[in-house]
């Protein structure tokens, strides 16, 4: 089959990134993660990728989807047949990493991207793809029809591309709309968006960051009763993801750690417990 030219707008054209760190540590003899889909659609897709070899970002990317797949397990662990919503899913693949057989899982991102992701993975009756933009309303219909209880929404690498009051926006309808469920997402300080044209993978692409947050403490002045159940760097992820790591990674984050780079004590991720 000859290779598929992605016809995709400048904050799609993010999830190349990601795609490729995974494609990339595929192919690691001891890696974080192994991921032979992501192998696979770089190798199906016609872009350019070498522009992203070698990036320190790329195993940074890594090591954030280990930490999302790691929430989306503990959360399937309490609910097994519970639903799971990647909201600017791109051509994530933390279904074929994560399914337990019986949760209901929905893909969601923008028209192109959800164009693009049909060619490669399939429809069935627990997992399922929404075309749409997470700022609209539609699609919480969708996931509201088919969830019966606290839902598991993920949002890797996502929302740092959108205003805050859209960040907000989602927070509020997502708790108003399913109360008890988890969300999962990222942020950057103030001084990594002001500094993002320098950014080792972000110069290579067009899409710019615009959410700043000097402080996921934010949120809980958006919602009452919203928690902050988990907040971490690269340099700083739960024990027992770091523990699991293999021996190079855990000396990449102990680099990192003892470097306190600016850009990555400025790049966070969360678990929020909505009220
Ligand atoms: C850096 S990529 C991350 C993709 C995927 N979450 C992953 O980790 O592989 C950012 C994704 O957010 C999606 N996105 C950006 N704005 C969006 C919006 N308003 N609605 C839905 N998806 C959006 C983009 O299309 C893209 O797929």
């Amino acid at each position: 089959m000859s290779p598929r030219t992605p016809s995709l707008g400048t904050v799609q054209e993010t999830l190349l990134i990601p795609l490729y760190g995974r494609a990339v540590e595929h192919r690691k003899p001891e890696p974080a993660l192994r991921d032979p889909r992501a192998e696979e659609l770089v190798a199906a897709l016609d872009y350019d990728f070498s522009r992203f070899d070698g990036l320190p970002s790329l195993t940074g990317t890594v090591l954030r989807t280990v930490l999302f797949d790691h929430w989306t397990r503990q959360f399937l662990d309490e609910h097994p047949a519970g639903t799971v919503v990647e909201i600017g899913t791109g051509l994530n693949t933390r279904y074929e990493r994560v399914d337990n057989g019986r949760a209901h899982w929905f893909d969601l991102d923008l028209p192109d991207v959800i164009e693009l992701r049909r060619a490669f993975f399939p429809e069935t009756a627990r997992r399922r793809m929404i075309a749409a933009s997470l700022t609209d309303d539609d699609w919480l219909d969708a996931v509201a029809g088919r969830a019966d209880g606290p839902c598991f929404f993920s949002a890797e690498a996502v929302l740092p591309f959108l205003e805050e009051d859209e960040v907000r926006r989602l927070a509020e309808r997502l708790a108003r709309r399913f109360p008890g469920s988890r969300l999962a997402l990222d942020s950057n300080s103030p001084e990594v968006v002001a500094a993002q044209d320098g950014h080792d993978a972000l110069s290579k692409v067009e899409a710019r960051l615009r959410w700043a947050c000097a402080d996921i403490g934010v949120v809980t002045t958006w919602l009452p009763g919203i928690a902050v159940a988990g907040s971490h760097t690269l340099a700083d992820l739960p024990e027992d993801v770091y523990l699991a790591l293999p021996a190079e990674h855990r000396r990449t984050i102990d680099d990192l750690a003892r470097q306190r780079l600016p850009q990555v004590e400025g790049y966070r991720m969360h678990l929020l417990r909505l009220p």
